[in-house]
């Protein structure tokens, strides 16, 4: 098993998982700059897996023109070392001429799924998300993939791709993992000042707020919206981009809150866009 630094190609890396013939892969894509989010998923696959893979690839894919994919971290060091402290055994480190040698034609859409939530506000995104995942699953043929709840959308979408190719892999689904106070572990998190950091609480608290009036009996998702809206606008330095309510696995909209439903927001906080959900059964 490969032991020191990452591996760069696929050739490599399907080399060395070509030596571990049947044994069960595990397999945790990641952008990168992990933090313990990213570790819990490390950490599942290492208790159910013999071999564990962790990606890490900043996909230009899924970045529009206007975002962060200049400035997004990138700490390979420190990701090797966390990675494997978490269990990883390899760590699949391609450039981006490694994935994309030539412009992709051929792109995942997932329709009805990509285009709502956090896809209204970032066109292309989802697509990217979809076609880097079934590239990546191809390449590493896993038994179990690893995603985490807090990109919820982006969970719903890959397990609708899985489905509809067949493609045989597992997905897991991992639970958010945020700081004491509340705020959802993100490699974004970052580009935050400790003063946006703290106005940056705001949108966990928005959607407590949800929570509460929910567990309270308030069924109208209306007014949980507008009354978590309010929490948010209150808190100087944050624009909400949205605030909704919808069903977890067709993300559509809901009005009256029954069964489960998801509470999924995503505000601006500085130049940091960072999203947060909580799926709530009722
Ligand atoms: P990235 O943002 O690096 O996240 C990699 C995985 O870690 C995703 O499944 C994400 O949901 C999970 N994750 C991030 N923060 C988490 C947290 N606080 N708690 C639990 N899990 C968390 O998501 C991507 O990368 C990319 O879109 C990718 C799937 C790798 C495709 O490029």
């Amino acid at each position: 098993m490969e032991r020191q630094g990452s591996v760069k190609t696929i050739r490599e890396l399907r080399l060395a998982l070509d030596r571990q013939a049947g044994k069960k892969i595990g397999f945790v894509p990641t952008m990168g700059a992990l933090h313990e989010g990213h570790l819990s998923l490390v950490g599942q696959a290492r208790q159910d897996c013999d071999v564990v893979v962790v990606s890490v690839f900043v996909n230009p894919l899924q970045f529009g023109p206007a975002e962060d994919l200049a400035e997004y971290p990138r700490l390979l060091d420190e990701d090797v070392t966390s990675a494997r402290g978490a269990g990883a055994d390899i760590i699949f480190a391609p450039a981006v001429e490694e994935m994309y040698p030539e412009p992709m034609v051929a792109k995942v859409r997932v329709e009805g799924l990509e285009d709502v939530l956090c896809g209204k506000y970032r066109p292309g995104h989802f697509a990217g998300v979809a076609t880097v995942v079934v590239k990546l699953l191809n390449i590493v043929r896993p038994e179990r993939a690893y995603f985490g709840a807090k990109d919820w959308q982006q969970l719903i979408i890959v397990r609708k791709v899985v489905k509809d190719f067949n493609l045989a892999v597992e997905i897991v689904a991992m639970p958010t993992v945020r700081d004491a106070d509340g705020l959802a572990k993100s490699s974004r998190n970052r580009y935050l000042s400790p003063k946006e950091r703290e106005a940056a609480l705001v949108l966990p608290a928005g959607i407590q707020a949800a929570a509460k009036m929910i567990a309270a009996g308030e069924r109208d998702a209306g007014r949980v919206i507008a009354a978590a809206k309010e929490v948010i606008a209150a808190q100087p330095g944050v624009k909400l981009e949205y605030f909704s309510i919808r069903g977890p696995l067709d993300l559509l909209p809901v009005d009256v809150i029954a069964g489960e439903v998801l509470v999924a927001a995503a505000v601006y906080v500085g130049r940091a866009r960072l999203i947060d959900n909580m799926v709530i059964k009722v």
